[in-house]
């Protein structure tokens, strides 16, 4: 059976959110800022993030998609949306989820520059390093998380329990 043990409660969550927006708000204050949210992980972190903010943000979302559980290289990754907004010459920041080998935000960092913002950053609620194969900086981060399968807060395992306010690691 599947166990669920508690991560980050809601409280938690919100400190961590509260601190990102805190630190965005503060580094973009005189700039024009575009999040991109990374789908389908981040929705309900990037709806929270905004509203914590306290300066205006454009909004757009990509996704993207392994092609198979065991996909060894970015080549294996597809483009499920593409950006809909223009954003050349602008701020950008993208938001993920969770970090984990950083083949999608490898593959995502090299698409979004393609359309030559003038700057791009990248936040990520949780970093989990022990897969990582790609050497990437992560500009804005909640928390470090050393290893484990989390789900709750936007974050899916077959595309179940999105909807849990809260976030657990799954224990098989
Ligand atoms: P990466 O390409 O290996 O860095 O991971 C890409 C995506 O896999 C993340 O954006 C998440 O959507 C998903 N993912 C990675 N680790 C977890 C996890 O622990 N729980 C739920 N989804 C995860
Ligand atoms: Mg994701």
């Amino acid at each position: 059976m599947t166990e669920f043990e508690p991560f980050l409660n809601r409280d938690e969550i919100h400190r961590l959110v509260a601190d990102i927006a805190d630190r965005i708000s503060s580094d973009y204050k005189n700039n024009d800022l575009v999040l991109i949210g990374v789908l389908k992980g981040s929705f309900i972190f990037l709806s929270d993030l905004v509203r914590q903010m306290t300066i205006p943000a454009e909004i757009d979302f990509v996704g993207a998609s392994s092609y198979g559980a065991d996909a060894q290289s970015s080549e294996n990754i597809r483009l499920t949306k593409p950006l809909q907004i223009d954003i050349r010459d602008k701020r950008i920041i993208i938001i993920e989820d969770i970090v984990d080998t950083g083949l999608t935000l490898a593959y995502l960092i090299d698409y979004i520059e393609s359309f030559k913002p003038s700057n791009l950053k990248i936040c990520a609620l949780l970093d989990k390093r022990e897969r990582r194969q790609v050497d990437l900086e992560i500009d804005y981060v909640g928390k470090i998380v050393e290893k484990g399968f989390l789900v709750g807060y936007g974050l899916d395992y077959a595309e179940r329990y999105r909807n849990l306010p809260e976030l657990y690691c799954l224990k098989f």
